[in-house]
């Protein structure tokens, strides 16, 4: 099936990665646009963007999808005005938008500094929040959306090791999902919330090896891996699946929910 996103406007959050390859928010841009949507891809920096770009371009021949960026900074009200603006301006409207931006900080109450804290819930949660106030009115306008945010299976379980904030924003990215989505029901809006595991994305190789196993990407991934039924790693394309179908008109009667993304991580308690 191709086309499950034909024409459909979509503002990706955070579309970039921190290294080569398929993090979450490239996979998702890329696959959207390959499913006939113009995407809007949004990072904080550029040069992250340039690797999506060219993805983008890549698979866009095959069906009329499109792809344009800009530099926005989703914790900071002007930066998402003026992306908001941008979108409208080019594209027309905004039938989708997923809140991919997050990243975690080590550390519990105790370790984690005052300012980490407050760092990591503009980062995981007010972003989120941000873009919803901007976006939604527009949504409201069309009388129909669909929002998809990106939480993390560390928001439902612990996942091995202590990330305080991190946790506790990704709980509630998924509340603030399912309580926007009956609100905003009655207009046509749909809200949901894709919950990846523990996924092999840029992000492992670049940041987290050096958080947890002293740049030893390799025990950092066996670490991983055993905490996962299936015999294999997801990465950014296994979110992407899942985002597609929320945003897209199949999941139509879908709204308030979760899909988990994980290999079955979080179902085992042995
Ligand atoms: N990678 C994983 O294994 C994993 C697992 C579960 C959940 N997640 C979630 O998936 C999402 C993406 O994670 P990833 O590891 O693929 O990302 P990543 O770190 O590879 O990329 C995130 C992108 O967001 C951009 N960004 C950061 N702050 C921004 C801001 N304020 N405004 C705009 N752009 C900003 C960065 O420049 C970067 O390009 C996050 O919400 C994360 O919590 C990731």
């Amino acid at each position: 099936m191709t086309g499950r996103l034909q024409d459909k406007v979509v503002l990706v959050t955070g579309a970039g990665s921190v290294g080569p390859g398929w993090g979450n928010g490239r996979a998702i841009a890329v696959r959207m646009v390959q499913e006939g949507a113009k995407v809007m891809a949004l990072d904080r920096d550029q040069d992250r963007l340039e690797e999506t770009l060219s993805r983008a371009h890549e698979v866009s021949q095959l069906n009329g999808g499109e792809i344009d960026s800009m530099t926005c900074d989703v914790t900071q009200t002007a930066s998402i005005e003026a992306a908001v603006q941008a979108t409208l301006k080019r594209f027309g409207r905004i039938d989708v938008l997923i809140n991919n931006v997050g990243g975690s900080a080590a550390g519990g109450p105790v370790e984690m500094s005052e300012d980490v804290w407050d760092a990591q819930i503009d980062h995981n949660l007010k972003s989120v929040f941000m873009m919803c106030k901007h976006v939604l009115p527009v949504m409201v306008q069309q009388g129909a959306g669909s929002v998809v945010n990106i939480s993390s299976t560390s928001g439902i379980r612990w996942t091995g090791s202590a990330q305080v904030a991190y946790a506790a924003t990704k709980a509630a990215v998924i509340q603030l999902g399912r309580v926007v989505a009956v609100q905003y029901a009655k207009q046509g809006i749909r809200v949901n919330t894709v919950v990846p595991g523990q996924l092999h994305t840029p992000m492992v190789d670049v940041r987290l090896a050096k958080q947890r196993t002293g740049g030893d990407v390799q025990t950092l991934l066996t670490q991983r891996q055993a905490r996962i039924p299936l015999p294999f790693m997801g990465d950014g394309q296994d979110t992407a699946n899942a985002v597609l179908f929320l945003a897209s008109d199949e999941a139509r009667f879908i709204t308030g929910t979760e899909i988990i993304v994980d290999g079955g991580m979080s179902a085992r308690c042995d």
